[in-house]
């Protein structure tokens, strides 16, 4: 019988159970069983019980010819170094009085000591995107993850797409600062010596005589930051994976176990497992995914923590992963014999709910970190000279559609000169007027208030459409129906590198693209006449252009574009718009009539 136990039943069993020599059977490998039945199995999923963890200290640490290791892990932070709401958004009053505040590396930091304390053959594991999704990303990119996770001591991480959002060589100053090896097999670095060195294929620990590999998804080439990449050569995962191994064990033949941490997905990772031979345990990550060990009764779990899977040999692997954000903070306990075989196998997600309290050390290197970023809601980071209302955005021009446009034109381009200088310049900017949710009052611009404009994550990514392409897409969202199939389309586009002439809802009349060899017409006074067609030219319907769009319309979201389009991000439209204001603190757009109808 294959027993998973609950932390509890670990705790209270393994000692007197161990010896009598339960092991796996493979042929349950698909429900992992554990015991319910026993009266200290307790509900983990509300509160952990931390003196059982205590309890297992001598039982764990028992010398009896076995290997006991406890891993602990977290996959997919996304830069939540402060608890969170339910939405993943910052938590505000009203959340801590529902008791809906979850996570945060103050509460991390309580778990992992707690479960270190219980257990000194322990390792601390991340499988990727520590990047990306809170403003302290935006504001200290990876140092505040660097510092928070060099205080944690883990021992190894694997790299997440999200790490590549802000290019090479800022992945590089990030793997610089950590204290501890990060661990990917399947990229190949060598067109990059400065990431080849700072990224190792595997990790051997001596102690534990385990070594570790990891994986990222290759599918990064297409969802991250497009130019740079040519340099890494993404290789399969199994392939790369199943080479190290046969690599690891021929250099270490008597080695325990090899363990693979993956920013690949919960069913990719099933994938991998069946395909290779000689690994035991996935710490996974990317697709989010919350596993539970009351699989199937737990209505929010994707599958059972811990997934096992046959590999080719018919030998178990075994995957866990959770969640995101830090909501909850994973741990195995693996009890291995001589010969390396799991013969006890336990532990849980465990969730970080307000019952947790933050570690005060943790969290007060948290607040320190947050306090410039109290200017989110306090210290002001720029002026809008007019209100900037969203729902205006919806039907044709509007002034937070051309500033938001604009400062997505002004950020691919610099950071196009600043890492590509020889590229073509951006032309065109579309994006669905919907992904903007709420306007910018005039007056003082807090950063919450650019966070709330883009609050969901979308990105910024980088296509080629044709011209016909465009214009298609033009008339979708100006005449509500696709030219393409007659479906009714409900986006709008706001835009910038385009004047389009058209009548709302009825057609489409010309779309130019700036003509940067002629001069716009000025007015007496020396401003641009918006009016004037001089320095346009009709969008050419071959001529391949560079569009920047959201990644919800580059994937056929609204139905607006023609087709969908494989893309290269340049990270989320949030972080764009928080740097323009950063380096432009004043915001005064105005109506250039890009957006214009004759009646
Ligand atoms: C991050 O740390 C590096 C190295 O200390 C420093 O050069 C860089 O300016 C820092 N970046 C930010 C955004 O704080």
């Amino acid at each position: 019988m294959l027993l998973v136990g609950k932390y509890g039943v670990v705790g209270l069993l393994l000692g007197s159970i161990l010896p009598t020599g339960y092991s796996l059977d493979p042929t349950t490998h698909h429900g992992v069983k554990y015991d319910n039945s026993n009266p200290h199995t307790g509900d983990f999923s509300h509160e952990l019980p931390f003196h059982h963890i205590h309890q297992t200290h001598h039982d764990l640490e028992a010398d009896d010819g076995y290997s006991h290791i406890r891993i602990i892990f977290t996959n997919d932070i996304h830069a939540h170094e402060e608890e969170f709401s339910t939405l993943g958004s910052d938590c505000k009053d009203a959340d801590m009085e529902e008791h809906t505040c979850y996570g945060g590396a103050g509460r991390r930091q309580t778990i992992i000591n707690r479960l270190r304390a219980g257990y000194k053959r322990s390792l601390l594991f991340d499988a990727g995107d520590v990047f990306q999704g809170h403003a302290i990303y935006n504001y200290y990119r990876g140092n505040a993850s660097a510092v928070v996770m060099n205080a944690q001591r883990y021992d190894a991480m694997t790299i997440g797409n999200h790490e590549f959002d802000d290019g090479l060589k800022h992945l590089a100053n990030f793997f610089e600062q950590l204290e501890f090896p990060v661990i990917c097999t399947n990229l190949n670095f060598d067109k990059v010596p400065r990431l080849a060195k700072l990224v190792k294929k595997h990790m051997y620990l001596e102690e534990y005589n385990i070594a570790v590999v990891g994986v990222t998804t290759t599918t990064t080439q297409f969802i991250s930051m497009g130019e740079e990449l040519d340099q890494v050569e993404f290789l399969d995962a199994a392939e790369a994976v199943q080479a190290e191994i046969d690599l690891i064990r021929e250099k270490y033949p008597n080695i325990l176990s090899i363990f693979l941490l993956s920013h690949n997905g919960y069913l990719q990772d099933q994938d991998l497992a069946s395909k290779v031979s000689g690994l035991s345990f996935i710490f996974g990550g990317h697709s989010h995914t919350y596993l539970s060990v009351d699989h199937p009764h737990d209505p929010d779990s994707r599958g059972p923590y811990p997934t096992a899977v046959l590999d080719k040999d018919n030998k178990p692997v075994y995957i866990v992963q959770a969640k995101k954000f830090g909501e909850y903070v994973g741990f195995v306990d693996l009890t291995l014999n001589q010969e390396g075989r799991i013969e006890w196998l336990s532990g849980q997600p465990v969730h970080m709910s307000d019952k947790i309290p933050q570690d005060p050390d943790m969290q007060t290197l948290v607040n320190t970190l947050l306090e410039p970023l109290h200017s989110l809601r306090t210290n002001p980071i720029g002026k809008a000279i007019p209100d900037m209302r969203q729902e205006l955005c919806k039907t044709g021009e509007c002034l937070l559609g051309n500033m938001v446009t604009q400062a997505i034109l002004d950020h691919a381009n610099e950071k196009k000169r600043v890492d590509k200088p020889e590229a073509d310049k951006v032309d065109i900017v579309l994006i669905n007027s919907d992904v903007m949710r709420a306007g910018i009052r005039r007056g003082i611009v807090y950063p919450i208030d650019i966070v709330n404009v883009f609050p969901t994550g979308n990105e910024l990514v980088e296509i080629t459409m044709t011209g016909q392409e465009i214009r298609q897409a033009i008339e979708a969202s100006v005449t509500e129906v696709s030219p393409v199939d007659g479906k009714k389309v409900t986006g709008f586009l706001q835009v910038a590198g385009l004047k389009v002439e058209y009548e709302f809802k009825k057609a489409l009349y010309s779309v130019l693209v700036r003509d940067p060899r002629v001069p716009l017409e000025k007015l007496p006074n020396g401003q641009v006449d918006h009016k004037s067609l001089k320095g346009w030219k009709q969008l050419d319907d071959d001529t391949p252009y560079t569009v920047l769009a959201t990644n919800f319309l580059s994937e056929g979201g609204d139905h607006i574009f023609p087709k969908s389009y494989t893309y290269h991000s340049y990270g989320r439209l949030s972080s764009v718009l928080l740097e323009h204001v950063f380096r432009e603190p004043v915001l005064n757009p105005k109506l250039d009539h890009r957006l214009y109808s004759p009646s």
